[in-house]
């Protein structure tokens, strides 16, 4: 048997219902480990640092691109889908990464970027070069207008049009993203069956799952009708920053459109002989649970959804809490959302929402009680809050483009920190890495943390062991989800195990009437209340209360 085919085989025989309820370790793979001293995380270095990753009981690690690219978009621009960007390794590293991984039985999803590739791929290279070409229909290529002007108003999420001209074709081409980002042409069939080849690839190398870059903007609208514009009232920034024009208009025909679903039932196809998850990231301001109800419902296309309602700029309060959940339910009742607080594109959730200690665990606590799946962001186990980079040390394009105003995604993409003792917290031995490490995070390392026992670090080690303790809150049905006032609750249940949450978001204590039954609390180790005398249950300023009643 070749190596690979141990890595694979050894899989096998995977529940193919891993994925629900499973908590996920984004690794932002630039920042994570550096194991050769150029200054930028790689492959080995998640190798080393694999066994912290397990000990934190995490089912599963996303990756983030690794694979070859001139890094315009730190990697989410790709030159070669089926291979590993020198920087970070090798194949045979990335081979060492699952092989370590399944040891510890974590599991590993990888970032697949389909919607658009970098300008350098070979694909795009021969696409360009005339009219006629076998790739001459991969990307988006239209005439321009009569008049010279773009064929649409879409727009690029990193500013201006949507539309770069090429003198060559003499066409435009559309790129939601940066120029150097065009999108592919999910209409032509061989663009289609080129991508399935590459998740194909990657799932005989031992992958358990994808993370899915934009899944919604797969497809574009064959007739590029103009988008509408989105009144005032409606806009919202819980995609791109609130200074951004992008959120002016509806992404009726730019994105979302339901051909997307097509391709989905593909890749779904390629994904079931592997019991292979995938979390969609959908992203779109107004219509993102909704569509998160579409790609997750059956079984025949995406089994999660990655959602923006808690990446949102302000802390939840508990009736913002119930009501996701009830919007969950109507729209998408058949669905399973994954939900995260913090990711390589947010300001850092303790910073965004200036948490205090305590509501930092609550809401720690409550991701691992919601119904959905869970992400975590490298160094939120630390409580890290944002890094301060100036704008000399600014990598981001995007912050580049929209400074001083928004400041990019730096700030959250900065080095992770292991020990007090070194400048580089033991990121890097490098003089300098790609972005600074930022001194204030420093006394928070893991180091640190794991010698405080009352450091936040094993508060989420005991939050992910509370949620895999109880199938209910892992795998279960959530029903009865109310607010009031500043508490938010609702019961979880699996074959008859019940489990009642109550969260207090607020700075007072607050009452709340216990539903009826024998309740014994199950978080005491999460500053959790005990089980009152009475039906009527006090919660303390941001604390919570966990319990589980007998089956009957
Ligand atoms: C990724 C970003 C990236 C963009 C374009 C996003 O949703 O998370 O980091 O810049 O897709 O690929
Ligand atoms: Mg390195």
């Amino acid at each position: 048997m070749t190596k690979m085919a141990q890595v694979t085989a050894g899989h096998l025989d995977k529940d193919a219902d891993w994925w629900r309820g499973a908590v996920i370790y984004q690794i932002y793979p630039r920042s994570y480990q550096d194991s050769n001293g150029d200054g930028i995380g790689d492959l080995a270095g998640i190798v080393q640092r694999l066994p912290y990753i397990a000990s934190l009981g995490v089912d599963a690690i996303w990756i983030s691109p690794f694979f070859t690219s001139p890094m315009k978009d730190f990697g989410y621009d790709v030159s070669d889908y089926c291979d590993v960007d020198p920087m970070f390794g090798k194949l045979s590293d990335f081979d060492a990464v699952v092989a370590k991984a399944h040891d510890l039985d974590v599991k590993v999803m990888i970032d697949l970027v389909l919607s658009h590739t970098s300008d350098q791929h070979p694909w795009f290279q021969e696409s360009k070069a005339d009219r006629t070409n076998d790739k001459a229909n991969w990307y988006v290529w239209a005439d321009p207008k009569e008049d010279g002007t773009p064929p649409n108003n879409w727009l690029s999420i990193f500013g201006g049009s949507g539309w770069q001209w090429h003198a060559g074709r003499e066409q435009y081409y559309y790129h939601c993203f940066l120029t150097s980002q065009p999108d592919l042409n999910f209409w032509e069939p061989a663009v289609q069956d080129a991508l399935l080849d590459v998740a194909q690839f990657w799932l005989k190398r031992g992958v358990d799952g994808f993370r899915l870059d934009t899944i919604n903007f797969y497809t574009h609208d064959k007739e590029l009708r103009d988008n509408p514009a989105l009144p005032k009232d409606k806009r919202n920034s819980t995609i791109a920053p609130s200074v951004n024009p992008y959120n002016h208009q509806e992404h009726l025909y730019s994105k979302n459109r339901p051909e997307n679903l097509d391709f989905l039932r593909k890749l779904r196809a390629v994904m079931v002989p592997y019991n292979a998850a995938a979390v969609g990231e959908v992203g779109d301001a107004q219509r993102g649970l909704e569509i998160m109800g579409e790609y997750t419902a059956g079984d025949d296309l995406m089994q999660m959804c990655y959602a923006f309602e808690f990446l949102s700029g302000e802390q939840p309060s508990a009736q913002t809490v119930a009501d996701v959940m009830a919007r969950v339910d109507n729209e998408a009742a058949d669905g399973w959302a994954c939900w995260a607080y913090s990711n390589h594109d947010v300001v850092r959730h303790s910073t965004r929402w200036a948490l205090s200690p305590d509501a930092q665990r609550l809401f720690t606590t409550m991701m691992m009680c919601l119904r959905g799946s869970a992400c975590i962001y490298q160094g939120e186990e630390l409580g890290l809050g944002e890094a301060d980079v100036a704008y000399s040390d600014l990598q981001d394009p995007y912050g580049i483009e929209f400074w001083p105003e928004f400041k990019g995604r730096d700030g959250c993409r900065t080095p992770m920190v292991w020990e007090p003792s070194n400048q580089n917290g033991g990121f890097s031995t490098a003089q300098r890495p790609w972005l600074p490490v930022s001194q204030d995070h420093i006394a928070n390392s893991v180091a640190a943390q794991e010698d405080d026992p009352n450091a936040i670090i094993h508060h989420y080690r005991r939050a992910i062991a509370l949620r895999h303790a109880h199938p209910a809150l892992t795998k279960g049905d959530h029903d009865g989800v109310k607010a009031i006032g500043d508490i938010v609750y609702f019961t979880r249940s699996l074959n008859g195990e019940k489990v009642f949450c109550a969260f207090n978001v607020g700075d007072a204590p607050a009452d709340l009437a216990l539903p009826k039954g024998a309740w014994e609390s199950i978080a005491h180790d999460l500053s959790g209340a005990d089980a009152p005398v009475g039906d009527t249950l006090t919660l303390a300023p941001w604390q919570v209360f966990i319990a589980a009643s007998p089956s009957t």
